[in-house]
């Protein structure tokens, strides 16, 4: 009997785990929870860009039209969808996951049908493909010093997720006129940020509380080099120790490291870290366009403070007499990505092996494959400075293991090699840790996963362009299945 293969989220993971899942000959199911595909990208607020040029953000055999003429997206208009209509299911919010029997092991995938509302149906599989997004769903909201939570506010308090949720016309409405005080210091933060100074000007400026300065690119160049020639070739990745190098990269990566950048003096807004640090921890980030314009005209105020609180007028932060007077505060915190893929499991077991009591970020062989959950595997967890160029690749590997193409090792010698990698990607976050990022190596990352499948990890052609030139969503086209596709806006997705 084939294997029945449930895929949870239609966004840019679940499309691509079922486009290669089709391509070994599956036939899986999408469930998904809202009334369209592509994820979040249905809700992005108005200032939103790719921060990543649209010759890397493209999937792979399927390249922006030359009618595309920005560098940087003002999020993506088509998706190409690849004849999965008939594997997608929306209005389909499965509610948790579990288990027949552990003997042969079946997941019981229970849905809550939006339309019509409260309906509970069940779909019985061997295999189930997590891809429920990891800064979706979730906000992850601060605790605060006692007394001083959002309760005693008398303004308004949301998170940059249900602004998102909001369309563009009612967003501006919202803050129109108002004194905007933004928590967080990231690209969520930093939008928003931006989207009010837009709105209000300088007569209501927008105030950035930061608790870490973070770098903030004004584009995609550092010192005249262009950013992905720091982690998108083999040369960059030279100056980075590896999980499972052998000595020669260890010398090398020895000898190199200190060009990795040093600690800069903890000063105003300048990043107590150094440049290459953030961008090893996919925190790196990429400002609005002139979003300095605005911070000198007076429209954006950016601040940092390590704790802060609310009172009836506004916040209370570090170092400052009186308090800042808001109407409106905007938790730009993040996402609790973490917590969510564990609640969807019912087994504490299964709880317990994702997310230990002591962890609060998932550790995944091949950032997609938990060593103790047999038949399932998450997509979409682990980040890169390149998701979708990552998240492809990673679909490509699946379904070679859906289709038992490569042997796999043993549940200890997963363990032993997820704990390389976490070695790894501590060590060069160091205390700014947030979670799985493959960011400084992400070719390194696709060799091992090439060679797993049996593939040339080696792409380019002769030695310097294999040094030199940039890795990109192209140079792995050839592993691509071929099936057909078709382009539809997102306006047309609505099924
Ligand atoms: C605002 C924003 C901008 C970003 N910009 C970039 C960028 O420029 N470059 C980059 O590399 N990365 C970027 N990222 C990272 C981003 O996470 C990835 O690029 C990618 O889009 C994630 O896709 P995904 O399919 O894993 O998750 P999502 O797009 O979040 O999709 C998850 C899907 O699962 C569905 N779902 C969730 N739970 C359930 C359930 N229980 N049942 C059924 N369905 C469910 C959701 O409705 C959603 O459709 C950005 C992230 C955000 C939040
Ligand atoms: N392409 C785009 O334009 C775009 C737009 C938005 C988001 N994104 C992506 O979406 C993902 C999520 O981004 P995000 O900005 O929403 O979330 P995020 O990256 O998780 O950042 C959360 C921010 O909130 C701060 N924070 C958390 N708890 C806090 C607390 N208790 N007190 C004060 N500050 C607190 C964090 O501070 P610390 O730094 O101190 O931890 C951090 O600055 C990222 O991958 C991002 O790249 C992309």
């Amino acid at each position: 009997m084939e294997k029945r293969v449930a895929i949870i989220g239609a966004g840019i993971s679940g499309l691509l785990a079922c486009k290669y899942a089709l391509a070994k000959g599956f036939h899986p199911t999408i469930f998904e929870a809202q009334d369209c595909v592509g994820g979040l990208w249905n809700h992005t607020i108005e200032s939103t860009k790719l921060q990543n040029a649209k010759q890397d953000f493209h999937f792979s055999d399927f390249p922006w039209p030359s009618s595309v003429q920005e560098m940087f997206l003002t999020t993506p208009k088509s998706w190409t969808t690849f004849d999965l209509m008939l594997n997608i299911l929306v209005y389909y919010l499965v509610s948790n996951l579990s288990q027949r029997n552990h003997a042969n092991l079946l997941y019981i995938v229970s849905i809550l049908l939006n339309v019509p509302k409260g309906l509970l149906k069940e779909y019985v599989v061997e295999f189930v493909i997590v891809c429920t997004g990891r800064f979706c769903g979730l906000p992850d909201i601060p605790e605060f010093p006692q007394d001083q939570g959002p309760e005693v506010f008398g303004g308004k308090v949301l998170h940059s997720m249900e602004y998102s949720a909001m369309d563009n016309a009612s967003a501006a409405e919202l803050i129109k006129g108002k004194n905007i005080a933004i928590i967080g210091s990231k690209k969520s933060a930093v939008d928003l940020a931006y989207e009010c100074a837009d709105v209000n000007g300088a007569d209501n400026p927008c105030t950035m509380i930061q608790r870490t300065v973070h770098w903030m690119l004004p584009s995609n160049y550092a010192w005249g080099v262009r950013i992905d020639f720091l982690y998108l070739n083999r040369l960059a990745e030279l100056l980075v120790h590896k999980p499972g190098e052998g000595f020669l990269h260890s010398a090398l990566a020895s000898i190199l490291s200190p060009l990795m950048g040093t600690s800069l003096e903890e000063d105003k807004m300048i990043p107590p870290h150094g440049f290459l640090q953030d961008m090893y921890s996919c925190q790196i980030l990429m400002l609005p366009p002139n979003f300095y314009d605005r911070v000198v005209e007076g429209s954006n105020v950016l601040k940092k403070s390590k704790s802060i609180g609310f009172c009836r007028e506004g916040l209370i932060i570090d170092g400052e007499d009186q308090p800042l007077k808001a109407d409106i505060v905007i938790l730009a915190t993040g996402y609790r990505g973490d917590q969510k893929l564990k609640n969807i499991f019912t087994s504490p077991i299964f709880q317990n092996y994702i997310l230990g009591p002591s962890s609060s970020t998932i550790s995944l062989y091949r950032q997609i494959i938990h060593p103790r959950i047999p038949q399932l595997a998450v997509i979409g967890y682990s980040e890169s400075l390149n998701n979708l160029y990552t998240l492809e690749m990673k679909c490509r590997w699946l379904a070679y293991f859906l289709d038992q193409t490569f042997q796999f090792p043993s549940t200890k010698e997963m363990e032993k090699d997820v704990a390389a990698w976490d070695k790894y990607m501590k060590r060069y976050a160091g205390k700014y840790y947030g979670g799985p990022c493959v960011g400084a190596i992400n070719i390194w990352y696709n060799d091992q996963l090439c060679k797993d499948i049996g593939c040339n990890p080696r792409r380019k052609k002769g030695f310097y362009s294999e040094l030199i030139e940039l890795y990109g969503p192209g140079d792995y086209m050839e592993l691509a299945p071929q099936i057909l596709r078709t382009e539809t806006s997102p306006e047309n997705n609505n099924l």
